[in-house]
């Protein structure tokens, strides 16, 4: 029984190491994120951005920051070309796996990079960046944002969310750090755009403020927006 044990720990061991080097990702920061959202549906913001694309079929599309794949599920069905970024070898193994006919097809172009490392990228007449941004490092932003609107097409849309100043909840150390804006802040990234939907929604956090003996909140800007022509 001890034996058998011992041999069982040695396997598995073996087995961590031998999917390491098949380059089957271990678990990430993002992992618990990607299966809760595993079923979702595109987030209702991305809908509405589409909408606003005349030809669909045509269309190049960038999602950043993309996740599971979740946003881009309706937009490859549609025809459009589809560019992802995204740091975290988790995501873009479950995006490659799940999406294979549109990686084979060459409709789905997958890069596994930081933002911050991004030096250009394709033009594209539609931008997401979903709970994305923050995450980055904040003093990075401002030349990201330029790579980002240069990207856009005259009159391409950005369709993506912020955190708010009131934004604070409990979060485990080992998660990502993240950033948050003012509303002014938010509102000087857009000089260059029709704002066509400005959301802001500021919600209390109970478990968190039980948690952290204090008032916590889950503050977001979502934004829709259509670059000047
Ligand atoms: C909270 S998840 C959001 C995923 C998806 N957009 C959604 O709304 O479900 C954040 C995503 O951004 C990616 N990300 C965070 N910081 C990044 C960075 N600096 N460069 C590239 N990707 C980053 C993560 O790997 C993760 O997939």
């Amino acid at each position: 029984m001890k034996y058998f044990f011992i041999l069982l720990l040695l396997n598995l061991s073996f087995l961590e190491k031998a999917s390491a080097a098949n380059g089957q990702p271990k678990e990430g920061p993002w992992s618990e994120y990607f299966q809760s959202q595993i079923n979702a549906r595109p987030h209702d913001l991305v809908t509405q951005a589409f909408g606003l694309i005349k030809n669909k079929k045509n269309a190049t599309i960038i999602d950043l920051g993309a996740g599971n794949g979740k946003d881009i599920v309706n937009i490859l069905k549609a025809g459009a070309i589809v560019y992802v970024f995204d740091a975290d070898p988790e995501s873009v193994n479950i995006i490659d796996k799940r999406f294979k006919y549109y990686v084979r097809s060459n409709k789905l172009l997958i890069h596994q990079m930081f933002f911050e490392d991004i030096k250009t990228l394709p033009k594209a007449d539609m931008i997401i960046a979903l709970c994305a941004l923050p995450f980055m490092k904040k003093d990075k932003l401002m030349s990201f944002w330029k790579i980002i609107q240069e990207s856009l097409n005259p009159n391409g849309i950005f369709v993506g969310t912020f955190f708010g100043e009131k934004h604070y909840a409990k979060r485990d150390p080992k998660q990502p750090k993240l950033f948050r804006l003012s509303r002014e802040e938010i509102l000087n990234l857009f000089t260059h755009f029709h704002i066509l939907n400005f959301y802001e929604e500021i919600e209390y956090d109970e478990s968190s403020s039980k948690s952290w003996g204090s008032d916590q909140f889950d503050h977001r800007y979502k934004i829709i927006a259509r670059k000047k022509g």
